[in-house]
């Protein structure tokens, strides 16, 4: 009798212990919202999501830190130099500035001004310049993705639809055809190369408008710094062409973002995390459950969160353009003609795709790296604050009375910044983008705050507490 009663002692403590652990793994998981499918079917992925940790770390293949090449530090000077301007007050990191991932510097508008007195105002918001080197050249053709495993696929849903085949493009036909616009530089794609596209702000009336070459190269040529670097690196004649001045200059500056690693840095804590080397805390990672959730945020499904196979860190962009709709900015000096639309690949700033009408409303999908230190979002700068945009994807199409004015007769103008005839190419396939009005939105108040929360893990410069 003692014997017995003693064994059942010995057991019922280990039992308890593991009733005990199942049901608090159960438990949290399910806080975290994975589903209870998912729990059950991989619990110990569900017990180290809990607490935190990645199940499944890589190691990352980040750009080696090198010493920079003469070139690049003649290209850092020539991105801080502000003699070049009109204005003499602006260099390219007055736009492009490190303290947000190399975008528009904290406290700015929609747009940013340029041109002789920093008065003539720009059509966009600057883009981070950080995080391009893998970018490829303007194409429309296959989606050129298939390498990328997502995480979502692994964690959520690993029988489940792959979360790609949730993302369409908006014209059926065209992704039939496979005819997918990807790739390329600005918003609108329109440039292929760092140094191609270094000279359109520099000449760009409305930014640092350099006048001509010949006005640089003199500047460069009387600069004490400057010109003796130019003729060692580019020989004793360097300033007998102007326009050669200029394209080598440029060149040095697109070297100097290739190589330096505060463009690449890798360095976030979903970096660290993805490596196994930190821990979200509960809100970042319920909030990165809802990004990568094909069913709330599916926010992965555009902004890749998850490694390469060959273990290429994720650029939180598939660098392929889309059409969301996004409210008309008012404070765009362009917009106060009505008759006046940005419409990306088809125009007006881009000219090859102007008779696709198909491409009309498509901006280049962002990365959303350092984007918690963005002061403006999306390509007209129509939202200043995270929260902004997270109700945008929200509510666009549930509660659209939430995100688009009115017009004298108390009708909701959706997609108010689309001429009519335009507002077919505007995504309505991809979740959270599936639902119609009234229907429930497809992420809680929480899940909102908690992505805004998981965003501010992929700003640069996170080290670990000792
Ligand atoms: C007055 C502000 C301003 C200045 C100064 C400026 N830029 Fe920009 N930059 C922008 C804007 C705005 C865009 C996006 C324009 C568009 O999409 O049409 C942009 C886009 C870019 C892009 C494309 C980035 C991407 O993610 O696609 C690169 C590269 C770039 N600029 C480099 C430079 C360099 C190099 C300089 C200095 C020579 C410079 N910029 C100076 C405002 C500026
Ligand atoms: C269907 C593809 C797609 C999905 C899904 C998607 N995005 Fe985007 N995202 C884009 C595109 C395209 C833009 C730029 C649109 C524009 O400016 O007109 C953008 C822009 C943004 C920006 C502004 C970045 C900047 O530099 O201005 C943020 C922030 C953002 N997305 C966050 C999210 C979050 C959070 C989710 C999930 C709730 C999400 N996105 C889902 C395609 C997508």
């Amino acid at each position: 009798m003692r014997v017995r009663r003693r064994w059942g002692l010995a057991l019922s403590v280990p039992l308890a212990l593991i009733v005990g652990g199942a049901a608090w793994v159960g438990i949290s998981a399910r806080a975290l919202g994975l589903p209870a499918r998912q729990v059950l079917r991989q619990p110990w992925r569900a017990t180290l999501l809990s607490l935190g940790i990645n199940p499944a770390p890589v190691v990352l293949r980040v750009p080696p830190a090198q010493p920079l090449t003469a070139m690049a530090q003649l290209g850092r000077a020539l991105f801080y130099d502000r003699a070049l301007s009109a204005s003499g007050r602006m260099s390219c990191a007055s736009c492009h500035d490190p303290a947000t991932g190399y975008g528009p510097p904290p406290g700015s508008g929609a747009v940013m001004f340029g041109g002789p007195a920093l008065r003539t105002p720009g059509l966009r918001p600057p883009p981070s310049l950080a995080y391009l080197y893998r970018r490829l050249p303007f194409s429309i053709g296959p989606d050129n993705e298939q390498n990328e495993i997502t995480l979502a696929a692994q964690l959520l849903h690993a029988a489940g639809p792959h979360p790609r085949a949730l993302k369409s493009a908006a014209d059926p036909t065209a992704a039939a055809a496979n005819l997918v616009p990807q790739g390329g530089l600005f918003w609108d794609g329109r440039v292929d190369s760092l140094q191609a596209q270094a000279d359109g702000p520099l000449f760009n009336p409305a930014e640092m408008d350099a006048g001509s070459p010949q006005r640089v190269a003199a500047i460069v040529r009387a600069d004490p710094v400057l010109a003796p670097q130019f003729r060692r690196l580019f020989g004793a004649r360097i300033f007998d062409d102007a326009q050669r001045t200029v394209s080598e200059a440029l060149f040095a500056i697109a070297r100097y973002q290739i190589e330096d690693p505060s463009f690449h840095a890798f360095d976030s804590k979903y970096d660290a995390w993805l490596q196994g080397r930190a821990r979200l805390n509960r809100q970042q990672m319920r909030g990165y459950l809802a990004f990568i959730d094909p069913r709330r945020g599916n926010c992965a499904a555009c902004h890749l969160a998850a490694p390469g196979r060959d273990g290429l860190p994720p650029l939180f962009t598939d660098a392929q353009y889309e059409a969301l709709g996004v409210p008309r900015n008012p404070a765009i000096a362009a917009d106060r003609d009505p008759a006046f639309h940005d419409l990306g690949l088809c125009g007006p700033v881009r000219q090859d795709l102007r008779t696709q009408q198909r491409y009309c409303g498509m901006f280049l999908t962002p990365t959303l790296r350092n984007v918690a230190r963005r002061p403006v979002f999306f390509h007209n700068g129509v939202y200043h604050d995270l929260r902004q945009v997270l109700a945008f994807y929200d509510f666009r199409d549930t509660e659209p009375q939430r995100i688009y004015p009115r017009d004298a007769q108390g009708r909701v103008l959706r997609f108010n910044d689309l001429p009519a005839a335009d507002r077919a190419n505007v995504d309505s396939a991809d979740a959270p983008f599936d639902r119609q009005r009234g229907q429930p939105s497809a992420m809680s108040a929480r899940d909102r705050r908690d992505i805004i929360a998981f965003l501010r893990t992929l700003n640069d410069g996170w080290h670990r507490p000792r």
